[in-house]
């Protein structure tokens, strides 16, 4: 009887590994249009490179604003997706995956906004975070610690996210960022942590919309959601989406 229990359970987990192998395989072939002006490529070399300057201008124009006032140009902008969005080809990484959103915008800002993140080892965030921003040792310790009580050794990391000022306003901008990492996290069962500075409006927006507060270091704080969190934020965006008239491709 207990023989038969194990081996049902070895199978089930066999299958569930079997089928997030091939969901993996399958993204890092094509990216997935979910509507139209609305795409996440998973891997970086899914990237046009006519598209590569655009999104380019869109992140140039929106972390030129304040607070941040960055410089960036287009060879350190380069460097930084190839740092974040860079998946090592050898079996090692096999089942790794990036994510990369962009929601179209006009003509003088062809992209109007812009998601992307991993699926990582949970103790890679610390180097993942102090690439992007100059932490002092105490904080890195600090969301060493947070990080280390996640359950899961994999999760979803979203790195980055920015609206085009003229395209902001209003639900559906911020609920296309948020959706492949949420659809990504609910179809491999993992859990998910972003960040955002104080004065960045993500902030008041993920506190309204539940998210867990892991830990708050030199006015940025970490944001988690577990499993079954964003699960439930995935079918709550799906919702919203159909319901403001775009036709999505269904979510499971
Ligand atoms: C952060 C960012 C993506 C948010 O996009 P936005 O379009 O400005 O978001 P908004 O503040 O207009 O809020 C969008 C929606 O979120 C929801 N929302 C926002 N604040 C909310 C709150 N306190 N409670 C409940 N819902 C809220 C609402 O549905 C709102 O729509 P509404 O305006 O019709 O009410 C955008 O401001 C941006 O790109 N900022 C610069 C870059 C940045 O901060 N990046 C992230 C951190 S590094």
């Amino acid at each position: 009887m207990a023989r038969s229990i194990v081996k049902e359970a070895v199978s089930t987990e066999l299958a569930r590994t079997t089928k997030l192998a091939r969901l993996i395989r399958g993204l890092r072939r094509r990216p997935t249009q979910w509507s139209a002006g609305w795409i996440t490529y998973w891997q970086l070399s899914q990237l046009p490179s006519s598209r590569r300057g655009d999104l380019f201008r869109a992140y140039q124009n929106v972390f030129a604003e304040k607070p941040w006032e960055e410089h960036w140009t287009e060879r350190t902008f380069a460097q930084k997706l190839v740092r974040e969005l860079s998946i090592p080809d050898i079996p090692q990484y096999s089942e790794d995956l990036v994510f990369l959103t962009l929601v179209d915008g006009d003509d003088d800002f062809p992209v109007g906004a812009f998601c992307w993140g991993a699926v990582v080892d949970n103790e890679t965030i610390p180097g993942r975070v102090l690439s992007a921003r100059r932490f002092s040792g105490k904080d890195v310790d600090k969301i060493t610690e947070a990080t280390s009580h996640i359950i899961g050794k994999r999760l979803v990391y979203v790195d980055d996210m920015g609206v085009v000022a003229r395209f902001r306003g209003g639900p559906l901008p911020v609920a296309k960022l948020c959706y492949p990492p949420a659809w990504l996290a609910t179809n491999l069962q993992l859990e998910v942590i972003c960040w955002s500075d104080a004065a960045s409006r993500l902030s008041p927006i993920l506190d309204a919309y539940g998210w867990r507060r892991l830990c708050e270091v030199s006015d940025v704080a970490f944001f988690y959601q577990d499993v079954a969190g964003i699960t439930d934020k995935a079918q709550q965006i799906q919702e919203m989406v159909a319901g403001l008239g775009q036709s999505l491709k269904p979510l499971f």
